[in-house]
């Protein structure tokens, strides 16, 4: 088992396209040695295959074992709790963990969360986070967005959200897909707190 000095961080992926971002934020959180209570989406698990050469198990032990080979994750380390696994950390504000990211998030999840919907485990979990004031970070992706997205995200940000759609910039000349993916996921990091060498602060 892991012993953790610090929370866990809650890591949602749900079926908006960009899952090669959750992979790479996954893969740094366990570098980092930081636990992660993780949570994958119906439509993610669509998603995952087509965009990743992962495939991810649907019952959450198995889920577990994979990851703990493809991430050299330690026993305890990645945690995954099932669609309705009410009984998880994650479902309750007097366990909550220190941040919580979806990454990416689907406009369903991001509409879901902003009208506090709670219908499954990711819903629920970002709404304890929100309710117990801790850092909740959405990486929404959609384009272009209708009002409905973008009134649904300001009412979020009002509400202390960090609103980071999948956007990387091209100012550090990325020669592959793979410089987009970590520019993203370093301003995930950054804004977790957690030192990463995917960071390079712009001037220095
Ligand atoms: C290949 C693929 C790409 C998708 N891309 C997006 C996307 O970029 N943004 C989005 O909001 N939904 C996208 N969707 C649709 C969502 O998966 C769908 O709305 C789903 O209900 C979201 O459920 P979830 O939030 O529980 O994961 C995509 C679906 C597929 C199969």
């Amino acid at each position: 088992m892991m012993h953790q000095s610090t929370k866990p961080i809650a890591l949602a992926i749900t079926g908006a396209s960009g899952a090669p971002y959750a992979l790479r934020l996954l893969e740094s959180l366990v570098q980092a040695n930081r636990q992660v209570y993780l949570m994958v989406s119906k439509a993610a698990q669509v998603v995952m295959p087509m965009e990743t050469a992962l495939s991810f198990p649907s019952r959450p032990a198995e889920a577990e074992a994979m990851l703990r080979e493809y991430l050299g994750a330690v026993e305890g380390q990645v945690r995954v709790f099932g669609r309705e696994q009410w009984t998880a950390p994650v479902a309750s504000g007097s366990n909550p963990p220190e941040a919580m990211v979806i990454c990416p998030c689907s406009t369903g999840t991001l509409s879901a969360i902003a009208s506090g919907a709670s219908n499954n485990l990711i819903e629920r979990a970002a709404d304890v986070v929100l309710k117990e004031q801790r850092k909740l970070i959405l990486m929404v992706r959609e384009t272009p967005f209708s009002p409905i997205h973008l009134e649904n995200m300001l009412k979020l940000s009002r509400l202390g959200v960090v609103i980071m759609p999948a956007s990387p910039g091209f100012y550090n000349r990325p020669q592959a897909v793979a410089d987009l993916v970590d520019f993203m996921v370093a301003r995930v990091l950054s804004h977790l707190g957690i030192d990463n060498p995917l960071n390079r602060p712009w001037g220095q």
